[in-house]
């Protein structure tokens, strides 16, 4: 494709020069935003009578046309353009002749490209909200089916105290949730319109800013023609929020891929989101756990690219800003595929709980609690810490558990341990007794259930 900026020079680029240049090969995505804030710019030149309306007609059922054909297929993106802004721009000139040439009245390619990566962005945004809702109510579905599920909780990996398999995933869900919220707050910056900066410092033409920015459903628009051609900043904060997103991805992952091996045996993966090895007949392997774990790697290259790109850049559009595209579409790609995986994922999961159950009575998760039994009867805690310390290490000595040693065992380290010590250490009982606001109780997890479903019906409604 001839360059349409032919004039200063003459347009004859060394051919890997051209190569180098050209952001079409990954801008290409970016036509029916093109299009659409193109549409929206020829409106507004003939309301202001910059263009005459028989042009601006001409441009917009152009316009219309060529989005038909590239939808349905019947024409192609010219890979020989520079970018997505010079190749629809060519078609429709191709289409209309010469009132093709209108459009870029009072446009610069500067202010037109932040305008199709933002409308991009916020289409991206409410996409990945849909598919995060999509999550949190398969985890709170989840959650429900196994509130009750008794299993050990960790900390160091080493097992900490009993909670139930529902109030573990239901950490998830609020991370999750977290991950919503700071979507809501990026669409909210990311929702003000770029277009009418112009190249960088407005224009001499009486444009109306308001009117387009209105008429492409942005909020508001830039104050500042400078800061609305060079700002970035909502990709950068698109790109945070997800590799957090992706950091929360890469912990349940984790605990996926530990809980399906051998040595736990605490979850089963459904047949449809596992692999077998080629040569081990008896595997069945995570890898949709592993790749997203190793996914978020990627992400936060991504996140850290496009801040380097934008580190120490002048004002206002520098050519370096075309590096821009590829790590937001990277990142927003990969969030979306893991999240349209782990959601179907996690639903079709099934928990052992026979397992979860033998592991927590092996690994004296209920100590606390028979601390705390002689506490409540009056004991200092440091001193019945310490005499449930002894009886913990004598246990593991003689290899022994808490809930089979005999209750004159007991007499031998206090008198004041009576029946009534074996209902405190009962691991139904350690959860269940764990009602404060967020603990692992059942009715606590139901709480935390109907806090979520609530959440979502808000974001649903909204
Ligand atoms: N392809 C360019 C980009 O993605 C479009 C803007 C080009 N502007 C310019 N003045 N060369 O950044």
């Amino acid at each position: 494709m001839k360059k349409m900026w032919t004039g200063r020079t003459a347009g004859e680029l060394n051919k890997i020069a051209d190569k180098f240049n050209a952001s079409i090969p990954f801008d290409q995505r970016l036509y029916r935003q093109d299009i659409t804030g193109s549409i929206m710019h020829a409106e507004m030149l003939a309301a202001k009578g910059i263009i005459p309306v028989t042009a601006k007609d001409h441009i917009i059922e152009g316009l219309e046309g060529i989005l038909e054909d590239l939808e349905s297929g019947k024409m192609a993106v010219d890979m020989t353009a520079e970018d997505v802004h010079m190749f629809i721009e060519g078609a429709l000139t191709e289409r209309i002749g010469d009132e093709g040439k209108m459009l870029h009245t009072a446009r610069s390619r500067n202010d037109q490209v932040a305008l199709d990566l933002r409308i991009y962005v916020k289409e991206e945004i409410e996409e990945l909200q849909g598919l995060l809702l999509d999550m949190i109510d398969a985890l709170a579905e989840k959650a429900e089916e196994y509130k009750s599920t008794v299993m050990p909780g960790y900390t160091h990996l080493q097992r900490a105290q009993p909670i139930t398999f529902g109030h573990h995933l239901m950490a998830y869900a609020m991370m999750y949730l977290r991950d919503l919220d700071r979507l809501k707050d990026i669409y909210r910056r990311t929702n003000v319109s770029p277009i009418g900066c112009c190249a960088l410092a407005g224009t001499t033409y009486p444009t109306d800013r308001q009117m387009e920015a209105k008429g492409l459903g942005f909020d508001s628009v830039c104050q500042n023609s400078l800061d609305g051609v060079s700002d970035r900043d909502y990709c950068v904060e698109l790109l945070s929020a997800l590799s957090i997103l992706m950091m929360h991805f890469s912990r349940l992952a984790e605990e996926v891929v530990l809980w399906s091996s051998w040595e736990f045996k605490f979850v089963e993966l459904s047949d449809s989101f596992t692999t077998g090895s080629s040569i081990m007949p008896q595997k069945k392997n995570p890898d949709m756990a592993e790749l997203a774990r190793g996914k978020t790697g990627r992400v936060y290259g991504d996140l850290i690219s496009l801040l380097t790109v934008l580190k120490g850049i002048p004002l206002a559009y520098n050519k370096d800003m075309q590096e821009d595209k590829e790590p937001v579409f990277d990142a927003v790609d990969t969030a979306k595929i893991c999240l349209q995986v782990f959601a179907p994922m996690i639903r079709e999961m099934k928990a052992n709980e026979e397992n979860m159950m033998h592991a927590a009575q092996k690994g004296f998760i209920n100590a606390t609690d028979l601390a705390d039994y002689l506490t409540k009867k009056g004991m200092p805690f440091r001193e019945a810490y310490k005499i449930t310390g002894t009886i913990v290490s004598d246990c593991i000595h003689n290899g022994d558990v808490l809930e089979k040693l005999p209750l004159e065992k007991y007499k031998e380290y206090s008198d004041m341990f009576e029946e009534d010590l074996y209902d405190a250490i009962d691991l139904i009982h350690c959860v269940q007794r764990r009602n404060s606001e967020g603990g692992t109780s059942v009715e606590s997890v139901e709480n935390q259930i109907a806090y979520v479903k609530a959440a979502i019906q808000k974001e649903m409604e909204e």
